[in-house]
């Protein structure tokens, strides 16, 4: 499942070392971290820079690491205070005996105890030790507080240790560390979008991609759409707080994340992918799919062997899809595109008619800057004649970009009164 690696940009992960072997796995961790995009800053206690540097810290932070409390030239940057209300979560890893028995105890005694006490951060531990200190009484003890106190604690692996004991105690591995944070903050997000997104709850059906209509086993009709701003608009819809259903042709795009995808080939299977859809419950249906408008009449058993100069292939119409879920009577709110070269805004405003959209989005792929296999578009958007809103222009922009645009089109004609025709 691919991920939006800007999404995090503005997550600020305080990832405190402490002293113990598994310092080097924190190195990764740091790494993993970047990649999905989050700010790292590290804090390291004494024990852990006779494992590893603050040098490698900062390398891979991009960060100046943080080691002292009371150091003037240290608090002139950003102090303790100022470190603790920077960070949206305090991860400990790995967290040593000491330093968890210092947090239960409220020592403030060093940077990290102090920090502990400083932030209202939610506070995530992974311990690691030796499976005799991990089971000693008042390490647990330790535990249980934190525990109760509101700490997280990620439970560490079973295995052989770096002291030669078996037992628990491992740190686990660092891809999989990050993997939570990740997660976390996802799901976070994610309950906010659900509560106070633009769409909100919303069920959404997006169609996407070419069609391909066989005209044998091996040879079939299609056209060069990729899907980009169908999955595009899938992407920005979840952001948005939406239950997202994507039926997609096929095309080479990894699946937007949060993202059901059902993947289709020919034009009357999209049609019965959409039909289902309705059935198990929709509110918004957009469809962004380039449909062969014909299909071949009757697909051939076998491959079609050469003969002669001339081939006939006899085509015969296929349903529209957004016009045929229009017409249904518990329809959801419906939205088209149009592609044109010319007489672009005229041909639109017909075809929202035609097909009973309540929103059509147009452009011009006559332009070769835009559209297609492009990263961006411009579009204008033309709303139902009950809506009595004006059209917008959204501007040439990438099609992340559009795709937000177009959502606030749709909440706001959903959220306007309308005028009974
Ligand atoms: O008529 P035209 O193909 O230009 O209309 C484009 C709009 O209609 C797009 O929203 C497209 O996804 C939809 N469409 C459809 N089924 C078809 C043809 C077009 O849903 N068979």
């Amino acid at each position: 499942m691919s991920f939006d690696l800007s999404v995090f940009s503005n997550k600020n992960i305080l990832l405190a070392v402490t002293g113990g072997i598994a310092a080097y796995k924190s190195a990764i961790l740091v790494r993993r971290l970047k990649d999905y995009g989050f700010n790292v800053r590290v804090v390291m206690t004494h024990g852990a820079q006779a494992f590893i540097t603050p040098l490698t810290f900062q390398a891979l932070s991009g960060n100046p690491v943080h080691t002292e409390l009371l150091n003037p030239e240290a608090e002139a940057g950003m102090g303790h205070i100022e470190l603790a209300r920077w960070a949206d979560l305090l991860l400990v890893a790995p967290a040593s005996c000491d330093t968890l028995a210092k947090f239960a105890a409220g020592l403030a005694d060093d940077l990290l105890s102090t920090l502990y006490l400083a932030t209202k951060a939610p506070v995530w531990v992974a311990p690691a030790m030796n499976q005799q200190m991990w089971a000693a009484k008042a390490t647990q003890r330790n535990l249980n507080t934190l525990v109760e106190d509101g700490v997280h604690v990620i439970m560490p692996d079973a295995g052989s240790q770096a002291c030669g004991d078996v037992g628990l105690g491992r740190m686990p591995e660092p891809e999989h560390l990050a993997d939570q944070v990740k997660d976390y903050f996802h799901q976070a997000q994610r309950a906010i979008a659900e509560k106070f997104g633009l769409l909100a709850g919303k069920r959404v059906t997006i169609t996407a991609g070419p069609t391909r209509e066989a005209i044998d086993p091996v040879r079939y009709i299609s056209n060069h759409s990729t899907g980009k701003m169908g999955f595009a608009i899938a992407a920005a819809c979840y952001s948005a707080g939406a239950k997202v259903t994507l039926l997609a042709g096929p095309v080479s795009l990894d699946t937007p994340n949060g993202v059901k995808r059902i993947n289709v080939s020919s034009a009357l299977k999209m049609l019965d992918e959409s039909m289902k859809q309705l059935e198990e419950g929709c509110d918004i249906f957009i469809a962004t799919a380039a449909v062969a408008d014909y299909r071949v009449a009757e697909v051939a058993e076998h491959k079609i062997k050469k003969a002669g100069d001339e081939l006939n292939v006899a085509l015969i119409k296929n349903p529209d899809i957004v016009a045929t879920i229009a017409q249904q009577k518990k329809r959801p709110f419906m939205v088209g595109f149009a592609a044109e070269t010319r007489h672009v805004e005229e041909y639109a405003a017909g075809k929202l008619v035609a097909k009973k959209l309540d929103m059509i989005a147009c452009n011009d792929v006559s332009r070769t800057d835009i559209g297609f296999a492009s990263d961006q578009n411009a579009m204008t958007v033309f709303f139902a004649e009950q809506y009595q809103m004006e059209k917008r222009d959204l501007e040439k922009a990438s099609k992340q970009e559009i795709a937000q645009q177009l959502i606030e089109a749709i909440h706001d004609a959903l959220h306007h009164e309308i005028e009974p025709v």
